[in-house]
């Protein structure tokens, strides 16, 4: 068995979790995992402001460490490796958790692992589930769209990606334009529960397309166009609004089950001998309601299961963190400790439009 210590502070979660387990067997324990959330910090700006994260993960991370060590009811002396994200995130954020790290490591003379955040979210369906490898999924999170195939640690195939915004992003978009607050995922999808998804004629992007690349600033601003013409109309009724993120959400369900209907195909046709598989679904935006059912009847008619892990896992936390440097540490892959604000997860290359200005970003 081995024992880590993870840390998280790529965004505005500032975490710390104790994880033990035996990578070979693909499941772990969850001694503790201590989250700090800064959504008090960031609401009044409606989204999050990256000094303000950079100092609030630098005043909260020897907290949350001591906090994860004592709720473990570990010392450092129990524990095998440190294991920290070193990106994609904030640099700041980044900053912070690395030096945080070091100086543990520094004291104790324990290993430190660096983690990709992608690469912990990729790989908790294993920690919760023992999900074997390989296995087809779909990561949805404010700052991130994939479909991956993960075979093992550090090795991730994409097979698809957002062009533009990722879903959570697009969420907080909309929820923003309707003036629902922050943050939005979980706002639009209250609002919509009273809504007709159908009275709206929206987009479903990329559909037309072959492949799982994914795109949602089209969608938003369709949301956009129709909010508009209802200001213009003389001002927007709580039905309208229940409606527009009725059909919004419909519409982010249909692309995201749509792809992940294509990836299981692909993974059929690269892994015919699989048996039953898992799709896994990891990433903030996995916690909506009308996505999981739609991904969950999809799964069901494609002959996959549907592996959520805990909402409280899926989003970002500790604990991932602390099973990926779990895995890599074993595999002997400890990796880089700069911060890489930039960090693709997959090891196949982007090409074209998909790369950015500055590189891939995932
Ligand atoms: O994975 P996460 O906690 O953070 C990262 O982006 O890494 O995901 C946060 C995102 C936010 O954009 C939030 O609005 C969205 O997930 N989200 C939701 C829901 N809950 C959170 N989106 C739609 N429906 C929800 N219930
Ligand atoms: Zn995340």
């Amino acid at each position: 068995m081995t024992t880590v210590l993870g840390i998280e502070s790529s965004c505005d979660e500032t975490a710390a979790a104790v994880v033990r387990g035996d990578a070979a067997a693909g499941r772990g324990q969850i001694l503790s995992n201590v989250v700090f959330d800064q959504m008090d910090l960031h609401a009044a700006y409606g989204g999050v402001v990256p000094e303000i994260a950079a100092r609030a993960h630098a005043e909260k991370l020897d907290v949350a460490v001591a906090q994860a060590l004592e709720e473990a009811s570990v010392s450092l002396r129990d524990v095998d490796a440190i294991a920290v994200t070193v990106g994609p995130g904030l640099i700041g954020g980044l900053v912070a958790g690395i030096a945080c790290a070091q100086g543990l490591s520094l004291g104790s003379g324990l290993p430190l692992v660096a983690v990709n955040h992608l690469e912990g979210h990729a790989l908790t369906p294993r920690l919760t589930d023992g999900l074997a490898y390989p296995y087809p999924m779909l990561l949805v999170s404010g700052g991130h769209c994939l479909f991956l195939i993960v075979r093992g640690p550090g090795q991730h195939e994409r097979i698809g990606t957002t062009i533009d915004d990722a879903p959570g992003e697009a969420f907080d978009k909309v929820a923003k334009l309707l003036d629902l607050g922050f943050p939005g995922g979980p706002r639009v999808e209250t609002v919509a529960k009273d809504g007709d998804p159908a009275r709206f004629a929206l987009p479903r992007p990329l559909m037309d397309r072959p492949g799982c690349d994914v795109s949602f600033s089209g969608l938003k601003t369709a949301v956009r166009v129709v909010r508009d013409d209802l200001v213009a109309g003389g001002g927007m009724t709580d039905r309208d609004i229940a409606d527009l993120c009725a059909g919004f959400q419909a519409a982010t369900r249909d692309v995201l089950v749509g792809k992940s209907r294509r990836a299981m195909a692909h993974f059929r046709a690269v892994f015919p001998d699989a048996g039953p598989a898992g799709f896994a679904i990891a990433g903030g935006v996995a916690a909506n309601g009308t996505l999981r059912a739609g991904l969950e009847t999809l799964a069901q008619d494609e002959g996959f299961e549907a592996v959520f892990p805990p909402l409280e896992l899926c989003t970002d936390n500790g604990a991932m963190i602390a099973w990926a440097g779990l895995e890599r540490f074993a595999a002997g892959l400890t990796g880089d400790l700069v911060p890489k604000p930039r960090f693709p997860v997959a090891t196949n290359p982007l090409t074209g439009v998909w790369t950015g200005k500055r590189g891939a970003k995932v």
